[in-house]
């Protein structure tokens, strides 16, 4: 069977960096359920994706529906899915893994998949030393004048603007429609800028040790995802 042809249950993780490569992937699959962790289902909304993946998935699992016990993991002992893919997964449940923690929805799907023999796919985001990331709408404080009336704020349909010393955006309030970056004439505000992040060692060494467990793969591109 195909990748594509497979009913994959698709794990994110509250990571930006790989998040829209993942869509884009997932995007070609025919049966995916999508379960998002608490930070992974915000994230998704501050990279304006949330929509995107909401319409994609078969059925959409939340970790806060999960209270505590996640008993949506059942389902992985009673067969339904072929595959599970986390992607991207965050160094934050990536450690969890690689000490055989469970107590949320993604790493217990990972645990119990594991035991039902069902192959796990899993895409890190900090695998190696430098990596260039894009970030969600940020304004850019050399270039923000502190105007008297802040026009993209009075423009955001999401009131996620608040001020401080000077306009700050909320991004849990923020669904990334970016309505607010025409309206600053000094175009201090931007979306998707790049900046350079160094992955820390103990990270890049889970990566590694998680690698090791039997039943998971770590992959790095899309094209090597294969059964
Ligand atoms: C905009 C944004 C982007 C983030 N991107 C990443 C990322 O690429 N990799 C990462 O490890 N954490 C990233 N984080 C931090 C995680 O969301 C945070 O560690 C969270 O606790 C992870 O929870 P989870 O592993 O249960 O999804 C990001 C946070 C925000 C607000």
């Amino acid at each position: 069977m195909e990748f594509d042809e497979m009913n994959v249950l698709w794990c994110v993780t509250g990571a930006g960096h790989r998040l829209k490569e993942s869509y884009r992937f997932m995007s070609n699959l025919q049966r995916v359920t999508i379960a998002f962790s608490n930070a992974g289902y915000e994230v998704a909304r501050m990279y304006g994706l949330l929509k995107d993946f909401e319409r994609l998935g078969n059925e959409i699992i939340l970790e806060k529906n999960q209270y505590h016990s996640s008993p949506f993991c059942g389902r992985m002992i009673k067969g339904e899915y072929d595959v599970v893919v986390v992607a991207p997964c965050t160094a934050n449940t990536i450690a969890k893994l690689a000490y055989g923690i469970s107590d949320t929805l993604i790493t217990n799907i990972v645990a119990q998949a594991i035991k039902a023999k069902i192959p796990v796919f899993i895409l890190p985001t900090d695998a190696h030393k430098i990596q260039k990331t894009k970030i969600p709408v940020t304004i850019d404080a050399d270039k923000c004048k502190n105007c008297d009336v802040c026009l993209p704020m009075l423009n955001c349909p999401s009131n996620a603007f608040f001020i401080t010393e000077r306009p700050r955006i909320d991004l849990l309030k923020c669904n990334a429609c970016q309505k607010c970056i025409p309206h600053c004439k000094y175009g201090a505000i931007t979306f998707g800028s790049i900046v350079e992040v160094r992955c820390r060692e103990i990270d890049i060494r889970n990566v590694e040790n998680v690698g090791k467990i039997e039943g998971i793969t770590i992959f790095e591109r899309f094209e090597d995802l294969n059964l």
